[in-house]
């Protein structure tokens, strides 16, 4: 069985990611969506929150699980007994940083390997900062994020 974890701080899921769930999920036999609990950094939303939403979305897709992690990734990958790591690449901007990730975490874990997914040309311009920051002075963010989740961020907004 092909199982792969495709990871990411998901602060909060867009479109755009959501893209690469549904096309990594359609080639794999499992997706693992891996939430990093990231305790440097200050996210918007929770990870018990990201974990929410990223499940609310995904739903009705069967073989997609979203859990988080903290740690190595490649940690979590071994726990998850995935073999590959699902990125998406944007721009020619995500690769130095993407091939600095793949390489660091095939050395540390030689059995593991990075499958990289273009983004679709819709959301190739798409990244969750710029969804917050339009939230943040109340501009429309329905055409970057599923109802479901421009609801919630306009909800964190107001509070
Ligand atoms: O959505 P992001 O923030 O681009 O995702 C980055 C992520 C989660 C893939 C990366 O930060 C990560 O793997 N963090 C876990 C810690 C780790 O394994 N670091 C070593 C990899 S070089």
């Amino acid at each position: 069985m092909s199982v792969a974890v495709y990871p990411g701080s998901f602060d909060p899921v867009t479109l755009g990611h959501y893209d690469i769930i549904e096309r990594s999920a359609d080639i794999m036999d499992k997706l693992i969506v891996g939430v990093l609990n990231n305790s440097s950094k200050t996210p918007l939303f929770s990870v018990e929150e990201r974990v929410d939403m990223l499940r609310s979305v995904t739903r009705h897709i069967p073989n997609v699980e979203v859990q988080s992690f903290d740690g190595l990734l490649v940690d979590f990958v071994r726990a998850s007994r995935a073999k590959v790591i699902i990125r998406g690449l944007r721009a020619i901007t995500d690769f130095e940083y993407e091939l600095q990730l793949s390489q660091t975490n095939h050395v540390i874990a030689p059995e593991v390997d990075t499958v990289f997914l273009t983004t679709n040309l819709k959301y190739s311009y798409l990244s969750s900062s710029i969804v917050k920051e339009i939230a943040q002075y109340h501009g429309d963010i329905s055409a970057f994020v599923h109802p479901e989740i421009a609801r919630r961020i306009e909800e964190k907004m107001a509070n």
